[in-house]
C-alpha cells in the first residue's frame, strides 16, 4: 500500500536542511521499501520566512534560498502571515518535524509547537532535547490520547538508535543504569589540552570551527551533558528529572597538571555522564573522571559519543557513535518518520 505523507518543517537550520536533503536522497527507499510517498507542504523559520504549498515544496529551491540567506516566502502557493503556532494550524500536514534550537532552561517554544501539532492531529518528531526533558510525559500522553506518535530519536546521540532500541529491541529488559560520554565539545577540548593547549585557547579554536557556541558554558559547564542525562533517565528509566537535578561539574577545573598526572598513570580525563539506581537512590551525575585504558570510555575520540547500559538481562551493552554531523541527526528524524508509519494499515 502506498501512503501519501505530508510533512511540516518547523525550523530549517542545519538539521532541518540536512533532513530535506536526506528526504530527497531516500525518496525511492521510502516509496519502495516502506510505502511512504513523502512531501513537505510547509516550512517555517525564525528569520527566513515561511511557505505553504499543499502540492509539495520544491526542496532544492528551499535549500538554495536559505543557504543564500533569502526568504522562503516565494515558494508558497497560499499567503501566510502569523507566528509559528498560527502556521501549525494553517499548514495541511500529517507530521510535524520540529528542529528549532534547544532552550535548556524550559524547553519552550518547541514544547508549544509539538503540543499544538498534537492538538491539531499531527504526529510529532523532534531533534530537540528540550521537549523530552521538560515535557516528555505530558506530550506523550497527549499524543497517545489522540492516537498519534511522539518520536525524538535524534535528541540524544544524534541518529544513533537509543530510544528506538529501548522501545523495540530491548522490550522486556529493564535498564538499571547507564554511563557514557554524551558531550562531544568537551571531549574535543580535553583532547586539545592533552596536546598542550590551554582550555581558553581550545575553546577559541572550537568556536572558530563551529563546534562550540559563542557562549561555551552550555558545553564547558556540563549543561548539555546534564540535559542528556535527564533525557535518558526520564525516558529509558521512567525516572523524570530536570537538568537542575543532575549533580553537575563541568571541565573548567581540569588543569594541565591534572592532565599530565593522568598521562603519567596511563589514564585520561573524560567528562562522564551517569544515571541509575544505587541502593534506593537515583544517581544522576555529570563529572570529570580519570579513566584507565581498560575502560571503553578511554578511547572515545573527538566528536564521537558513547553510552553503555546495564540491564537486568544484559550486564553491559555499549553503543559508540563516531563522527556525527547534521546528516546523522537527520537520519534519526527519518528513522522516526518510518517508525511512525511502520505496521500502520
Ligand atoms: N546540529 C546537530 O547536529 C544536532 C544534533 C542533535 C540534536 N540537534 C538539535 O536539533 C535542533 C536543531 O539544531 P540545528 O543545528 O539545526 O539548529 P539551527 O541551525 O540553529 O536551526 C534552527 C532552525 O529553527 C528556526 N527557528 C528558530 N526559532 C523558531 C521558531 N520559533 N519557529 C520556527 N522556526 C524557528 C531557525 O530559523 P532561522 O534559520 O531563520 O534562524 C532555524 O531554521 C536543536 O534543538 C539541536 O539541539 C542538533
Amino acid at each position: 500500500m502506498m501512503r501519501d505523507v505530508r510533512l511540516m518543517l518547523i525550523g530549517f537550520g542545519n538539521v532541518g536542511r540536512a533532513f530535506a536533503s536526506l528526504l530527497m536522497q531516500k525518496e525511492e527507499t521510502l516509496r519502495k521499501d516502506y510505502g511512504i510517498r513523502a512531501k513537505v507542504t510547509g516550512i517555517i523559520t525564525a528569520r527566513h520566512g515561511a511557505c505553504i504549498n499543499p502540492d509539495g515544496i520544491q526542496l532544492t529551491e528551499a535549500l538554495r534560498l536559505v543557504e543564500n540567506k533569502q526568504s522562503l516566502a516565494s515558494l508558497g502557493t497560499q499567503t501566510f502571515e502569523g507566528n509559528t503556532l498560527d502556521f501549525i494550524k494553517s499548514c495541511p500536514a500529517d507530521v510535524l518535524v520540529e528542529t528549532t534550537p534547544v532552550n535548556p532552561q524550559a524547553g519552550t517554544p518547541a514544547i508549544d509547537h509539538l503540543h499544538a501539532g498534537f492538538e491539531h492531529g499531527l504526529h510529532g518528531i523532534t531533534a530537540n532535547k528540550g521537549p523530552v526533558v521538560y515535557a516528555y510525559q505530558k506530550l506523550n500522553q497527549l499524543a497517545q490520547s489522540k492516537g498519534l506518535k511522539f518520536r525524538f530519536e535524534s535528541a540524544v546521540m544524534d541518529g544513533a538508535p537509543i530510544f528506538s532500541l529501548h522501545r523495540k529491541t530491548l522490550a522486556g529488559a529493564e535498564i538499571e543504569g547507564f554511563v557514557g560520554i554524551l558531550n562531544s565539545c568537551t571531549n574535543l577540548l580535553i583532547e586539545a589540552m592533552e596536546v598542550g593547549t590551554s582550555l581558553e585557547d581550545a575553546i577559541l579554536h572550537a568556536q572558530q570551527i563551529g563546534i562550540a557556541e559563542s557562549d561555551p558554558s552550555n558545553d564547558v559547564d556540563g549543561w548539555d551533558a546534564a540535559i542528556k542525562v535527564a533525557a535518558l533517565s526520564t525516558v529509558l528509566m521512567n525516572h523524570p528529572i530536570t537538568p537542575l537535578e543532575v549533580d553537575r561539574t563541568g571541565i573548567r577545573g581540569i588543569t594541565s597538571e591534572m592532565i599530565a598526572e593522568a598521562k603519567a598513570k596511563g589514564k585520561r580525563w573524560k567528562l562522564v555522564c551517569r544515571g541509575g539506581w544505587q541502593e534506593n537512590n537515583f544517581i544522576a551525575q555529570v563529572k570529570p573522571e580519570m579513566v584507565s585504558a581498560d575502560s571503553p570510555l578511554y578511547s572515545v575520540a573527538g566528536t564521537s559519543s558513547f553510552v553503555s547500559f546495564a540491564l537486568d538481562v544484559l550486564p553491559g551493552l555499549g553503543i559508540l557513535e563516531s563522527d556525527p554531523s547534521p546528516k546523522t541527526t537527520a537520519f534519526g528524524v527519518l528513522a522516526d518518520l518510518i517508525d511512525i508509519y511502520q505496521g500502520v494499515e
